[in-house]
């Protein structure tokens, strides 16, 4: 740690001790104003964002704050910028470059919409149904799977590193979202492409095994409370088009339909109140069966899965044909 003179703060804290800060103090001084400007979870993020700047582990850190261990001047004046910027809602995500997702953690920052955990329960049932279709094919074949609207490539990344032997794309159409995806998939080597997800190619047809979605699906009327969603996450992030927010994931099922091979699955995230019409839409569909809907950690209706029907076998006809 470079011992310098602070200078960007007037936390007394500060003034007082020139040489540097106890860490213990410091994180006081943090979780008291993230209070104060009503951030949830104040103590935790005064930790994570204090951990981020001395580059150690949260561990280390409570360590340190136990044994009352000095923290330079420099590094307790980049950790109150960071505070304070926190304190004016800007998210946790953005200011230390990070996300956890699963096992992963991945790049994140502003143009990109910050991953949720709600969202690690559907790449788990993504991998669930791979699973499910890999026992009806043969041991050395590779299923292909397609995540639309990848934003920071949180779902695609998780079922990339989790199922190693998937073949994995992801779709995303705005071009700041797709710069921070590249970041996160490149290593893992999924193919990213940046277009559309309402217009499928006609030679990606019934190609894929498994497609998922966490696509946006607010209604138009209901801005988000938080102004962490409401300002720093993206609007074409967010709101799903139309009064009741149904135009894109209505978008993902019909392109799911025109994407999976027969005997496929696709799963997608909704609002809770979407459940029972979104479900409602796919038992109407002849082509879809097994249509379950799945819930979040805390037991709300979240996401809804379907299976696109086997071909039928033919007729006695087309087979001499
Ligand atoms: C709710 S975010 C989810 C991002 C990511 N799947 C996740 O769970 O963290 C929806 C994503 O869909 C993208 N998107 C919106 N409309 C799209 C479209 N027509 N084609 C492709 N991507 C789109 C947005 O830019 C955004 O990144």
């Amino acid at each position: 740690m470079v011992q310098q003179e602070s200078g960007a703060h007037s936390s007394p804290e500060i003034k007082h001790r020139p040489g540097g800060q106890h860490a213990d103090v410091l994180l006081k001084t943090g979780a008291d104003r993230l209070t104060e400007a009503g951030v949830p979870s104040p103590r935790t993020d005064a930790e994570i964002l204090a951990a981020h700047v001395l580059g150690v582990p949260r561990g280390r850190l409570a360590a340190m704050a136990i044994a009352g261990s000095d923290v330079s001047s420099g590094d307790a004046s980049r950790y109150l910028d960071l505070v304070e910027e926190r304190a004016s809602r800007v998210p946790l995500q953005h200011l230390t470059g990070l996300a956890p997702f699963r096992h992963l953690e991945l790049r994140v920052g502003p143009g990109v919409f910050i991953p949720r955990p709600e969202t690690e329960q559907v790449a788990q049932a993504a991998l669930d149904q791979l699973a499910r279709v890999a026992q009806s094919r043969p041991a050395q074949w590779r299923p292909r799977v397609i995540d639309l609207g990848t934003g920071s490539g949180a779902l695609a990344a998780a079922i990339a590193s989790e199922h190693p032997g998937a073949e994995v794309h992801a779709v995303e159409l705005s071009a700041q979202a797709a710069a921070w995806a590249e970041m996160n998939l490149r290593p893992l080597g999924v193919t990213l492409h940046q277009r559309d997800l309402r217009e499928v190619p006609a030679d990606w047809e019934s190609s894929f095994d498994v497609v998922v979605s966490n696509p946006p699906y607010i209604p138009a009327g209901m801005v988000p409370r938080e102004e962490e969603v409401r300002v720093h996450d993206p609007e074409l992030a967010l709101y799903g088009g139309g009064a009741d927010g149904l135009s894109m994931p209505h978008a993902v099922i019909a392109a799911a339909k025109r994407l999976l091979v027969p005997g496929g699955w696709f799963i997608l995230e909704h609002a809770e109140v979407q459940a029972p019409v979104l479900a409602e839409h796919c038992r109407a569909d002849a082509a879809l069966e097994r249509v379950a809907t799945h819930q979040d950690l805390a037991g709300r209706d979240r996401a809804t899965s379907a299976h696109l029907g086997e071909e039928p076998a033919p007729s006695v006809e087309e087979w001499r044909a």
